[in-house]
C-alpha cells in the first residue's frame, strides 16, 4: 500500500482546495424574490382604499406596470406609483417609470388619462418624447428625466411652465441655452440640469425662488452674471465641469444662504474673493481644477461651518493659513496642484500629506516637492483628507498588513495542494498500469 500516506494527505487538503474554488462565487439572488415582496407587504391596507380611476388603471397597464393589486397601496411596486384620496376613484398625483423595455411608447390617449399627475419622473427610459396634453402640462409640478427621453428640446420643455422642480440628466438637450427653457418657469425652486450637453449663457434673468441649481457637465460659457448671486434663497449652486471663465464675481457674497458650491474644471481666474467670508452657512466649497491664483485667504479658516474645501489644481502662492485646529474640523481639504504653494512645517506636520512642500524662511516651497508627490499630485488630490484618520491610517496600514499575508497563505496552500494532486495522479497512473 504505497500511495496510502499521500492519500491521506490529499484527504486533509481536499477540503481546502474546494474551499478555495467556491468562496469567490457570491451567492446568486433569485431574481424573482424582489417583485413578489412589496405585492404581498401591503395587501392589508388595501382594502380601504378606492379603486384607482380605470382610465387610470388603462394607462398604467399599457406602460407595463403591474395592477393586479391596487396600485394606490402603500408601498406601490418599486414606488413607482403615488395616488390621493378621492372617491369613489384615486387619481394618481405621482408616477416613475424606472427601467423600461425599448419597446415601451407613451401614448397621447395614456398621457390624457394621467392629467391629475402633479410629478412625473423617468430613470433610464429610452422612450421618445411627445406632446403632451395641456391639462397634463399645466399640472406638473415635478418632472425628471435622468437617462430617458433623449432629445428633448428646449421649447418643448418650455411649457411646463407650472414647474417646481425639474431634474435633466445624462441625455442630449436640444437648447441654445438655459433660456429657452426656463424663460416661463417662475415658480422653479430647484433645478438639474447635468451631463445634457446644454450650450450657451447663464440667464441675465432668473426667478428668484430658485434653493438648488446644478449645471455641471454641460459646455456652458461665459461668466457668472449678477443674476445668479442675486438669488438670495440659492443653497446650492454647481456649475463644475463647463466652459466658464472670468472672476469670481464679489457679489458671490451676497448668496446669504448658499451652503454647497462648486465651480470645479472650468477656466475661473483670479483670486478668491473676501466677499465669501459674508456666507455664513458655507459647508461644501469646490474651486478645484481652475486658473485661480493669489494667496489662500485666511478667513477661510475662520469659516465654522466650512467642512469640505477643495482648492487643488490651481495656481495658488504662498504659505496655506490653516492649522491643526481647523484640520481637525475638516472632512475633506485638498490644495495639491498648485506648484507655488507650501505649508510651515512648524504648524503643519508632513504626516498629513497635503501633496505640497514645506516652507523656507520666506515663504516659498522648500524645494520642487519630492518626484513620488509630484508625478502623483493628482492621485493624492483625489484621495480624500481626514485628518482623524491620521493616527487611524497607521492603525489601517498594520491591517492591509494582515490582509494580504492571508490571501498569501491562502493562495500558497491551494497551489502545494494542487501540486499534491498532480503528484498523486501521476504517481497513480504509474501504479495502476
Ligand atoms: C419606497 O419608499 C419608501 C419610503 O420612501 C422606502 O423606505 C422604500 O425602501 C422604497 N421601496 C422601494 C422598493 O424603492
Ligand atoms: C434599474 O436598473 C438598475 C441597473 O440595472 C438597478 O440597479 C435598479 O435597481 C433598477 N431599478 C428598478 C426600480 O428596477
Ligand atoms: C399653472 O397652474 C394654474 C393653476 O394651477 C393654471 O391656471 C395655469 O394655466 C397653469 N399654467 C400653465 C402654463 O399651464
Ligand atoms: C417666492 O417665495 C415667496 C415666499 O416663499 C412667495 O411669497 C412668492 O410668491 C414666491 N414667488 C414665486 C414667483 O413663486
Ligand atoms: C454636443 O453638442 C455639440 C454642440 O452643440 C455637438 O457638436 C455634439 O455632437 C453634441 N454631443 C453629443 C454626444 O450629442
Ligand atoms: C456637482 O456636480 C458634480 C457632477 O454632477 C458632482 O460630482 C458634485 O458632487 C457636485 N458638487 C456639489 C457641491 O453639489
Ligand atoms: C452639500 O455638501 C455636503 C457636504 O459635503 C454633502 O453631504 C451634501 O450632499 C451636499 N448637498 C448637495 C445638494 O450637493
Ligand atoms: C492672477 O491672474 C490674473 C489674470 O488671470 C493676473 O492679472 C494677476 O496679476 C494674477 N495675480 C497674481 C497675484 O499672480
Ligand atoms: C487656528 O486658527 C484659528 C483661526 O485662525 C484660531 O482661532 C485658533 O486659535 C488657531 N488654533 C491654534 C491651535 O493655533
Ligand atoms: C511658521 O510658523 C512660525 C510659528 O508660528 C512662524 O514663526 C514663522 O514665521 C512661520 N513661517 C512662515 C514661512 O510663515
Amino acid at each position: 500500500m504505497k500511495p496510502s500516506p499521500l492519500f491521506l494527505i490529499l484527504l486533509f487538503l481536499f477540503p481546502t482546495i474546494t474551499i478555495s474554488i467556491s468562496s469567490p462565487l457570491p451567492p446568486t439572488p433569485s431574481p424573482t424574490s424582489s417583485p413578489s415582496s412589496p405585492s404581498s407587504s401591503s395587501s392589508s391596507s388595501s382594502s380601504s382604499l378606492s379603486p384607482l380611476d380605470p382610465n387610470q388603471l388603462k394607462a398604467l397597464q399599457s406602460l407595463n406596470i403591474p395592477t393586479s393589486k391596487n396600485p394606490c397601496s402603500q408601498p406601490s411596486f418599486h414606488n413607482a406609483t403615488l395616488c390621493d384620496s378621492s372617491k369613489p376613484f384615486t387619481h394618481l398625483i405621482s408616477l416613475q417609470l424606472t427601467n423600461c423595455s425599448s419597446y415601451l411608447s407613451l401614448s397621447y390617449t395614456a398621457l390624457k388619462s394621467l392629467s391629475t399627475l402633479h410629478s412625473l419622473h423617468l430613470i433610464n427610459c429610452p422612450i421618445s418624447p411627445i406632446h403632451f396634453p395641456p391639462q397634463l402640462t399645466s399640472s406638473l409640478q415635478s418632472f425628471s428625466s435622468i437617462n430617458s427621453f433623449h432629445k428633448l428640446s428646449g421649447v418643448w420643455l418650455s411649457h411646463l411652465a407650472n414647474l417646481t422642480d425639474l431634474t435633466l440628466s445624462s441625455l442630449q438637450l436640444k437648447a441654445s441655452g438655459p433660456y429657452v427653457i426656463l424663460a416661463h418657469m417662475k415658480k422653479l425652486k430647484t433645478l438639474t440640469i447635468s451631463h445634457a450637453n446644454l450650450t450657451g449663457f447663464l440667464p441675465k434673468y432668473v426667478h428668484s425662488n430658485l434653493t438648488h441649481i446644478d449645471f455641471s457637465g454641460n459646455h456652458l460659457r461665459g461668466t457668472i452674471p449678477t443674476s445668479i448671486t442675486m438669488l438670495d434663497s440659492l443653497e446650492s449652486l454647481n456649475l463644475s465641469s463647463n466652459g466658464f471663465k472670468g472672476d469670481i464675481p464679489i457679489s458671490m457674497g451676497d448668496l446669504i444662504s448658499l451652503k454647497n458650491l462648486s465651480l470645479a474644471s472650468n477656466s475661473f481666474s483670479g483670486s478668491i474673493p473676501d466677499s465669501i467670508s459674508a456666507i455664513p452657512g458655507l459647508v461644501h466649497m469646490d474651486l478645484s481644477s481652475n486658473q485661480l491664483n493669489g494667496t489662500i485667504p485666511k478667513f477661510l479658516s475662520e469659516m465654522r461651518n466650512l467642512k469640505y474645501l477643495n482648492l487643488a489644481n490651481n495656481n495658488f502662492h504662498g504659505v496655506v493659513p490653516f492649522n491643526l485646529t481647523f484640520m481637525k474640523r475638516m472632512q475633506v481639504l485638498k490644495v495639491g496642484g498648485n506648484s507655488n504653494l507650501c505649508y510651515n512645517h512648524s504648524i503643519l506636520s508632513s504626516k498629513l500629506k497635503l501633496g505640497i512642500a514645506p516652507c523656507d524662511k520666506h515663504g516659498m516651497p522648500m524645494s520642487p516637492p519630492p518626484a513620488k508627490d509630484s508625478s502623483s499630485a493628482d492621485d493624492s488630490s483625489d484621495s480624500d483628507y481626514d485628518d482623524s484618520a491620521d493616527d487611524d491610517s497607521s492603525s489601517h496600514k498594520k491591517e492591509h498588513h494582515h490582509g494580504p499575508n492571508k490571501v498569501v497563505l491562502g493562495v500558497a496552500i491551494a497551489l502545494s495542494s494542487i501540486v499534491f494532486l498532480i503528484v498523486f495522479l501521476i504517481l497513480c497512473s504509474k501504479c495502476c498500469r
